[in-house]
């Protein structure tokens, strides 16, 4: 019998139109002041963006709760969805980038019409925003001017929101959540290398061991000081003569571990068995790599719209988002394996027994 209920259902109500649609009120349009023709454009792209914002964080949410799971299988219907719902997050955050240059159809002039009206609101108090750099895994204390996010009076955020923003901080992050999944992968334990045949004799596992040789060897000359920052990503060994800032440039937010494991996925990718975790780190540096798309867009946009001068939240302006595009990378050191790869034809042949782990593992 169909459902005489759903039958019922209008388009209209169904997706609360009367309230969106209900929700654009320009400042400029209230008596006293003059109508601004494009501030319309300028409330609804931002309604726009947040509505895709919360798409995002839905989606964020979803992911989080698998890689939040004590026990993940890597052949999974979860890891399937995993995946699938972070090349979403990845194709919204493409169509943002797109969406920005819908301004361009605003002139500098047009905007100054209404610009005033803001001040102190900024988009730097879109707390959606917050969230998602914080879910997946942004700090605060690494931001670019950190100073700015701390502070409630004008142009920063309220207190409620502000401890919102606080609290996903300090929840499970994306990238923490990573970190914990590739450090259970178990392909290092010493049962499945019985066989291998190994090159190299050193203190590390055997398969380090050889690898590291392999990259050692293949270094140019101006590259050599680069097997130091191969012992400290993957094996915590300080140098004697390497100075804290160095390090601290090296020093990665993956711990040793999870880097090692990152990147054997990354190595031997071709087997069917890490096709979705390979396609997961890869999509994390996708979704990197579109944010900062999206704040170059912005910045860009922004340069033309306003020059030089401050923001209305109260920043300096484009200089700010400058500095936050080239700062603001959460899955930087996964995009920065790449520095520690060899050529394909030079990887050491993984023994039998693991060969046949890897299509059973279930970590
Ligand atoms: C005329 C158009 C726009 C101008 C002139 C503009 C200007 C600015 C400026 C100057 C800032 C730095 C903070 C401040 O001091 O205010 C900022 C931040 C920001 N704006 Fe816009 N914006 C525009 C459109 C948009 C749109 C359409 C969005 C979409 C949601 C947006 C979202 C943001 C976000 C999320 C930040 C914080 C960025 C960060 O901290 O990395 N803005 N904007």
């Amino acid at each position: 019998m169909p459902n005489m209920e759903s039958q019922n259902i209008y388009y209209k109500d169904y997706l609360n139109l009367s309230g969106i649609l209900g929700s654009q009120h320009p400042i400029s349009f209230e008596p006293g002041n003059i109508p601004a023709h494009d501030e319309m454009l300028f409330i609804i792209i931002h309604q726009a963006f947040e509505l895709w914002f919360k798409q995002i964080l839905f989606e964020l949410d979803y992911i989080c709760g698998i890689f939040g799971k004590e026990k993940i299988n890597d052949n999974s219907e979860d890891m399937n969805l995993a995946l699938h719902r972070l090349k979403r997050v990845e194709k919204i955050l493409g169509l943002l980038n797109q969406q920005v240059t819908i301004l361009d159809t605003m002139t500098p002039m047009d905007f100054l019409e209404f610009r005033n009206l803001l001040t102190p609101a900024s988009g730097f108090q879109s707390v959606q925003f917050r969230l998602l750099e914080a879910r997946l895994g942004l700090e605060m204390d690494k931001r670019h001017h950190a100073d700015y996010y701390k502070r409630t009076n004008q142009g920063g955020f309220n207190q409620n929101d502000y401890q919102a923003i606080n609290e996903v901080e300090h929840a499970p992050t994306l990238i923490k959540l990573i970190n914990n999944w590739l450090e259970r992968m178990p392909f290092f334990e010493m049962d499945h290398w019985q066989s291998y045949k190994k090159e190299t004799e050193n203190t590390l596992h055997p398969f380090w061991n050889d690898y590291r040789n392999i990259y050692q060897q293949g270094l140019t000359e101006r590259e050599t000081g680069k097997i130091k920052d191969f012992d400290f990503t993957f094996f915590e060994i300080i140098p004697k003569d390497m100075a804290e800032e160095q390090l601290s440039v090296l020093r990665s937010t993956l711990s040793p571990a999870a880097m090692r494991a990152a990147l054997f996925i990354m190595l031997y990718r071709d087997f069917p068995v890490f096709q979705n975790s390979f396609q997961i780190l890869d999509t994390l540096v996708d979704i990197d790599n579109q944010l900062a798309g999206w704040r170059h867009a912005h910045y860009r946009m922004v340069r033309r719209m306003i020059g030089m001068r401050v923001g209305t939240g109260n920043t300096s302006g484009s200089g700010y988002l400058e500095g936050a595009v080239s700062k603001h990378y959460v899955f930087r050191d996964i995009a920065g394996l790449s520095t520690y790869l060899i050529e394909r034809k030079k990887l050491p042949k993984l023994p039998e027994e693991l060969i046949m782990k890897l299509s059973f593992f279930a970590s």
